[in-house]
């Protein structure tokens, strides 16, 4: 969970995907889709820049949804993601029966009722924000991104995609709701610290964390941007097979860890929690959470 190894990213993409299915109809993103098609240069594909793309699973959630021509530039910094992307991209592609072809530029995809032109390129969005030209772009996305971010940055990003014109929408943002099931004496005092952890700088400067979408709808209202949100929010059981609990040991390890980072001085503390909630995990007692997400889409009338 401290880093964006492929495998972390590959691990939580399912959940992901349940997530945003869950938020799906609050969002109504085919009339998100039309409003953009609507505004945008007559029947030219959709132009989407996806920012923090890892291995592309923002693109594997939303093309399908706003379906037709669409054409995605993804940016990340990490070269080891952007290596995966294209087989991670093929692979998704064939799963789901369509067809994909290498191109000089990156990666076609047809499908039916989609047609996708896809490009990557390595840019480190925190060095060099403007060095990424919005020109002619309808959609500024990302997920999993926002709650990275510090408010200066954000700021930054609505007046670049105010200027020219794009809808902006921002999937899986963490808005600190963390529950157990069953509780521990000790959550709270952990939750405080790992929340207190996402907060730190990621290379963008003091991050949002589970305050991202919170502070992100006053930024975009004042730049004239209409907004809707929606929960998207994991729900990981044990119950429910090895890749539920290969998650939930996974949030173990990683709230811990934060946690310790936070406070070195709580390590005794923070250390007995993650051993009574591995203790759970090993046995056959039921253990569940859930970790409040968010989606935001926000459109230029
Ligand atoms: C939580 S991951 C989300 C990845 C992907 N969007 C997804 O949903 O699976 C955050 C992503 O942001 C990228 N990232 C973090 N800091 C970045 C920066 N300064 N410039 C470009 N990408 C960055 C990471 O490499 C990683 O791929």
């Amino acid at each position: 969970m401290s880093g964006f190894d492929p495998d972390w990213l590959a691990l939580r993409e399912p959940f992901d995907q349940a997530a945003r299915e869950a938020g799906a109809p609050a969002l109504d993103i085919p009339a998100f889709a039309a409003r953009l098609r609507r505004r945008h240069r007559g029947d030219a594909a959709l132009q989407v820049l996806d920012l923090g793309c890892g291995t592309g699973a923002n693109l594997r959630a939303l093309a399908p949804r706003l379906g037709g021509a669409q054409h995605w530039r993804l940016v990340d910094h990490d070269p080891q993601l952007l290596g995966v992307l294209p087989g991670a991209l093929q692979r998704w592609a064939a799963s789901q029966g369509w067809r994909s072809e290498r191109t000089a530029a990156g990666l076609r995809i047809e499908a039916p009722r989609l047609s996708l032109d896809v490009v990557w390129q390595q840019a480190d969005l925190a060095a060099d924000p403007e060095g990424l030209p919005l020109h002619d772009t309808d959609l500024v996305t990302a997920s999993a991104l926002l709650d990275l971010v510090s408010g200066d940055w954000l700021s930054r990003w609505i007046a670049r995609s105010r200027e020219a014109g794009a809808a902006l929408c921002f999937a899986l943002s963490v808005d600190d709701r963390l529950h157990w099931q069953p509780a521990d004496a000790a959550d709270a005092d952990v939750h405080a610290l790992f929340q207190a952890h996402q907060r730190r700088d990621k290379g963008f400067g003091p991050a949002l964390g589970g305050s991202a979408v919170d502070a992100a709808l006053p930024l975009l209202a004042s730049a004239g941007y209409r907004c809707t949100t929606a929960a998207s929010d994991w729900h990981i059981d044990a119950a429910q097979g090895p890749a539920h609990r290969a998650m939930l040991a996974a949030m173990v390890e990683g709230i811990a860890s934060a946690a310790c980072e936070q406070n070195p001085a709580a390590a005794v503390r923070v250390q007995a929690w993650r051993d009574r909630r591995h203790a759970r995990l090993a046995g056959p007692s039921a253990l569940a959470m859930t970790v409040g997400h968010k989606e935001l889409l926000a459109w230029l009338d």
